[in-house]
């Protein structure tokens, strides 16, 4: 008889132990053991939370190298289920092979996990090409493509909660955090006596003084700031929605701006300072037409705005024409710093409205959420557990489909928060995702080309740019050094089939087989691989965070960023006051709950993961172990610079700091 030692890591989640019985199997290339239970001295605390409990499992001879083992739960009374994070088998010839696994199993099937070396279809043994097929089979019954709605991304079918495989469902404890939050954010602000007002705020002083304990540091300087020309110009390149504003080199037709309006002391050209690089445009034509919410029975307003900044020769970036209806008209003037203060005002007020809708909409649920659950969902499907790339990219999908379900069913549903105190809640919220999704183009996901085609490479303080491209070059590092690890030559990547089919489900249900996107329908050669790769991660972790943890800093000051208007916008000048902005702005139920919505999504989780920590052991081979170190190591040194940039800020800039990005969408 030869002798295995088996050793079994239980994880280290809520309720992750189990006191079933559990079975293993183990399979070589020249045999296979006998299922053999799992006993020792531990008894019923063998499986316990965190545990790391060792076994032996006999065999007449040696099996030979091993290829998987097969796990059964059994039970005598009560069903526990069990997450087991890895098992680790010695050898009588003295090797140690390393089962990742990081499942939960839940039922008394025979469940079987691929030893950690990761292969490819091709190269696979021929005796375990049944089992990979089996697990992609068992994949593709638990998670199912849905169309939430036509011309947006596909989703995860999952109607109800229980329709989520355990698998990607919240830990128990950020799953009572999260219903806990939702419940009681407005408790949490002490702003649920707001709730459901429908009182309009007097003044803006009334506003402050409900702001009042509510704050963050950023926070503050937005209620100090929000009037401030330079701070509106400033929030395009550093605020939650970076993704908009473009060097502009000829005026739109649609927006007839003059020197005499913009620059009336003659200080400027129009067309010089064009020529120079110094004139920048917003343009919000995706909301034209958008049909705005109605909340209460009250009609809603949502803008289309088009915003000409300037450079200033002391490097500001500030506001000098506002339109805020696509086509010119009389009734549509050009607003101008020189108007009338509240006319000023209340033009910022409806571009920061339709930004903050725009950014919800397009920049953050479409541009991350959405796509997150597109790779994510393909990655389930298509890959099994030993492909090299389910290995590097699983961790940057925790929590995604689950809280993209959460968003589904408690934001944008018919009783959702957004749904009822936004905009563009409702459908509006559809029309803007089918015209966003329509503009998303494979460059413009990968932010040093999105830069480029922006005309942004050189724009002062642009700290989002700063911080992001150095992010994207470690990302693009990591994953070309890990990839080109496996991936020899271009013919690897052409043949890897399972490769294949999760790129082009990703183009067929993320970007609708849109051939214009510029999205690969499929890979031929390895830097093509490596760039969509470091994209996908870049989104699901630095790009989210650039565009999700602000949102209470920026839109916590609700003039800042108001959910929705209350009125039309003027279509005169002269004609508002600090009583038509009041009137305008939203009241103080909408407001309570916008923040306590924005205040939960910008909090971070209790579990979350830093980028680059990956708590799995999901690679066996040396080299990846030593890419992810080196991985977090530059991660270290961005992050430490950051901070010292930082303290010379006036505002620092903190989204994409790598010790505060998470490695995936959770949030
Ligand atoms: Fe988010």
């Amino acid at each position: 008889m030869v002798d295995y030692e088996v050793t079994v890591h239980t994880g280290s989640l809520a309720y992750a132990g189990t006191e079933n019985s559990i079975f293993i199997t183990l399979l070589g290339q020249d045999g296979e053991s006998k299922s053999t239970r799992l006993l020792n001295f531990k008894g019923l605390f063998a499986f316990v939370k965190e545990s790391v409990s060792t076994f032996t499992v006999s065999c007449p001879v040696s099996i030979g190298e091993l290829i998987l083992i097969k796990l059964e739960k059994t039970y005598l009374f009560l069903e526990d289920d069990w997450f087991p994070a890895k098992v680790e088998v010695k050898s009588p010839e003295g090797h140690t092979y390393n089962f990742p696994i990081y499942r939960w199993i839940t039922d008394s099937k025979v469940h079987c996990f691929r030893e950690g070396t990761a292969l490819r279809d091709f190269e696979d043994h021929s005796c375990a090409i049944q089992f990979r097929k089996q697990e992609l089979e068992q994949q593709d019954k638990e998670y199912r493509w849905h169309v939430y709605a036509r011309g947006i991304p596909d989703c995860m079918e999952a109607m109800c909660y229980s329709d989520l495989p355990p698998d990607v469902r919240f830990s128990f404890t950020k799953d009572i955090e999260f219903v806990y939050t939702l419940g009681t954010g407005l408790i949490h602000l002490k702003l649920d006596g707001l709730a459901n007002s429908r009182e309009k705020w007097p003044d803006i002083a009334a506003i402050s003084v409900a702001m009042q304990g509510r704050s963050t540091h950023i926070s503050d300087y937005v209620q100090q700031h929000w009037r401030d020309d330079d701070f509106f110009g400033y929030q395009y390149l550093n605020g939650v929605n970076p993704m908009l504003i473009k060097r502009c080199s000829a005026l739109p037709d649609n927006f007839p701006v003059t020197d005499e309006m913009v620059f009336p002391g003659d200080q400027f050209s129009l067309a010089d300072e064009m020529k120079k690089g110094n004139i920048f445009l917003c343009d919000y034509k995706p909301l034209d037409g958008v049909k705005a919410n109605i909340i209460d029975e009250k009609q809603q307003y949502l803008m289309a705005p088009l915003v000409l900044l300037h450079k200033t020769p002391e490097d500001k970036l500030k506001p000098i024409a506002i339109q805020l209806k696509q086509t010119p008209a009389e009734d549509n003037p050009i607003f101008l710093p020189t108007d009338p203060e509240y006319d000023w005002l209340t033009a910022k007020i409806f571009v920061r409205s339709a930004d903050f809708n725009e950014h919800q909409a397009n920049s953050h649920l479409l541009r991350t959420h959405l796509l997150a659950e597109v790779f994510a969902v393909s990655l389930l499907r298509n890959l099994p557990m030993v492909h090299p790339l389910y290995k590097l990219l699983i961790p940057h999908t925790h929590d995604t489909l689950e809280i993209n379900y959460m968003a589904r069913h408690h934001l944008i549903s018919d009783n959702g928060v957004f749904t009822k105190f936004a905009a563009t809640g409702g459908e509006g919220l559809v029309t803007l995702l089918q015209r966003s999704l329509s503009s998303v183009t494979y460059t413009s996901l990968c932010i040093p080309e999105d830069i480029a085609e922006r005309g942004l490479k050189d724009v002062p303080n642009f700290y989002y740019r700063d911080d992001g491209l150095k992010l994207w070059d470690i990302i693009y590092r990591f994953v070309q050094g890990v990839l080109g690890f496996y991936y020899k030559n271009d013919d690897e990547v052409q043949k890897d089939s399972e490769l294949q089919k999760w790129i082009s489900d990703i183009f067929e249900h993320g970007f609708l087989s849109k051939a214009s996107s510029g999205i690969p329908q499929r890979f031929t050669k390895v830097e093509e691989l490596v760039k969509f790769v470091t994209m996908v991660i870049f989104t699901c972790s630095a790009q989210h965070s650039a565009v999700n943890t602000g949102q209470y800093d920026y839109g916590g000051w609700m003039p800042n960023a108001p959910t929705t208007l209350y009125c039309p916008p003027p279509t005169k000048k002269g004609t508002t006051s600090q009583a038509t902005m009041m009137d305008t702005l939203p009241d103080k139920g909408t407001t309570a709950n916008g923040m306590s919505t924005l205040w939960l999504l910008s909090k971070p989780s209790s579990d979350d993961v830093p980028l680059g920590q990956y708590p799995g052991d999901h690679f066996s081979e040396k080299m990846p172990c030593e890419l992810i170190k080196a991985f977090q190591g530059e991660l270290q040194v961005l992050s430490a610079r950051i901070k010292i940039r930082n303290l010379s800020l006036e505002v620092p800039y903190t989204y994409m700091d790598p010790e505060k990005i998470e490695n995936s969408v959770t949030i």
